[in-house]
C-alpha cells in the first residue's frame, strides 16, 4: 500500500484531549502523530545525514512525512521521560525524545511552538519587560529573597502587594496571595520571592490567546476572587470579549518576539484598562475554547494546513529559466 504524504507532525501525548482536539480539524492524512516518551513500533522515525544534508522521515502505517521546508511541527507535551518507573523505559524515551527534536530542529520546518524556545520565553522578568517595550501595562515588580527590600516595596505600596509562585511543581498549588507588613516578612530570607503591586477594582480576568497574527479573548469574571483559578469553573463567569486594538496588536508582536506562534497571556482589568500579567508560552486552551466559544484549535489547524500549503506550493513552483 502507498502512503499518504503528510505534511503536519503532531508531537503529543496519546491521552491528551487538547491535542485530539486539534487533530479533529486536520485532514486525516495530513499528518502524523506521535509520542517520543512512548513510540510504538507501528510508527518508525529516520534521519541520515549524507552530502552535508539530513534527510528525516517519519512514518505511521498509513502515512508518511519528509521533513522539510514545507512541513510543520505542533509539539505539545509529549510524555514525559520521567513519568516511567522502570529505567530502561526511562532511557529509551528520553533518547527518542531527544532525537526527534534534534532531528525536527535540524530542519527549516514551522513550529507551534518549539520547546527550546518555549524553554527560554517563559522567563518572567523577560516577558515583563517585552510585554512593557510593546506599550503593556505592567505592575511594579519586585524580586528579592532580602525581607528588608520586600517590607520597603509593602509599605511604598500601601500594604497593597501580591506574591505569585513562579513554579507549581514542588508543592500543592500556590495561589496569588495578598502580602502586608503585618506579614512574617522574615521568613522569605533564602527564597527568590515574586512580589507584585496589586490590581486594584478588577473588573474581570482576561485570557487572551494569540495563534499566529489571530488573537482570541476571553473574560472570566469570579464572585471577587484574587485570583480565578481558586475558584471552580462553574462559578465563574466565561465570555468572549474584544481587547483594545492596542492591546490586540501588543500581544500579537509580544508574543512574536518570544519566537512562538501560539501562547496565552493573563491580563486584570479595571475602567483604567488592562494591565499585562503574564504569558503562557504551553498555555492549555481547551478549556476556555469550550467555555467561551472560541475557535482556537480550528486556527492553530488552519495555521498548520495552510503553511504546508503554501511553502509546500512554493517549492513545486519551476524556476522560469529552468523551464527554457
Ligand atoms: N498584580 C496582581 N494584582 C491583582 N491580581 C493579580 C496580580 N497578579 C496576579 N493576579 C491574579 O492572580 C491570578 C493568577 O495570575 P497570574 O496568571 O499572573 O499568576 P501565575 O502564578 O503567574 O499563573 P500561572 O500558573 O498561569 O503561571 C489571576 O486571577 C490574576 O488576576
Ligand atoms: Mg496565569
Amino acid at each position: 500500500m502507498r502512503l499518504r504524504e503528510a505534511r503536519v507532525i503532531v508531537v503529543a501525548a496519546e491521552s491528551d484531549f487538547t491535542a485530539d482536539l486539534v487533530v479533529s480539524r486536520l485532514d486525516r492524512d495530513a499528518f502524523v502523530r506521535m509520542d517520543p516518551g512512548r513510540l510504538h513500533e507501528s510508527l518508525t522515525v529516520g534521519g541520515r545525514f549524507a552530502a552535508g544534508a539530513w534527510t528525516t522521515v517519519v512514518d505511521d502505517v498509513w502515512r508518511t512525512a519528509r521533513i522539510g521546508p514545507g512541513c510543520a511541527v505542533y509539539w505539545r507535551k509529549p510524555t514525559h521521560p520521567d513519568t516511567h518507573p522502570d529505567p530502561d523505559d526511562r532511557w529509551r524515551a528520553e533518547e527518542n525524545t531527544i532525537a526527534l527534536l534534534g532531528l525536527l530542529r535540524a530542519q527549516p520546518v514551522l513550529w507551534v511552538n518549539d520547546p527550546v524556545v518555549v524553554d527560554a520565553a517563559e522567563h518572567k522578568p523577560a516577558q515583563l519587560a517585552s510585554a512593557a517595550s510593546h506599550g503593556m501595562r505592567v505592575p511594579d515588580t519586585l524580586f528579592t529573597s532580602d525581607p528588608a527590600r520586600a517590607r520597603a516595596f509593602v509599605t511604598d505600596h500601601h500594604d497593597k502587594v501580591v506574591v505569585k509562585a513562579l513554579t507549581q511543581r514542588h508543592t500543592t498549588f500556590v495561589p496569588t496571595t495578598r502580602l502586608r507588613a503585618s506579614d512574617d516578612l522574615d521568613a522569605i530570607a533564602g527564597t527568590l520571592h515574586y512580589l507584585q503591586a496589586l490590581v486594584e477594582n478588577r473588573l474581570f480576568d482576561a485570557r487572551v490567546t494569540v495563534v499566529g497574527d489571530r488573537v482570541f479573548a476571553a473574560s472570566i469574571t469570579t464572585p471577587g476572587a484574587l485570583d480565578w483559578r481558586t475558584v471552580l469553573a462553574a462559578d465563574c463567569r466565561h465570555a468572549p470579549i474584544t481587547p483594545p486594538a492596542d492591546v490586540e496588536r501588543a500581544c500579537r508582536e509580544h508574543v512574536r518576539d518570544l519566537g512562538l506562534r501560539y501562547a496565552a497571556l493573563d491580563f486584570v482589568v479595571t475602567a483604567d484598562g488592562w494591565t499585562y500579567l503574564e504569558t503562557n508560552c504551553a498555555g492549555e486552551f481547551g478549556w476556555i475554547e469550550a467555555l467561551a466559544g472560541l475557535p482556537i484549535s480550528t486556527e492553530i489547524a488552519r495555521l498548520l494546513t495552510h503553511h504546508t500549503r503554501t511553502t509546500a506550493t512554493r517549492h513545486r513552483v519551476v524556476p522560469i529559466r529552468a523551464r527554457m
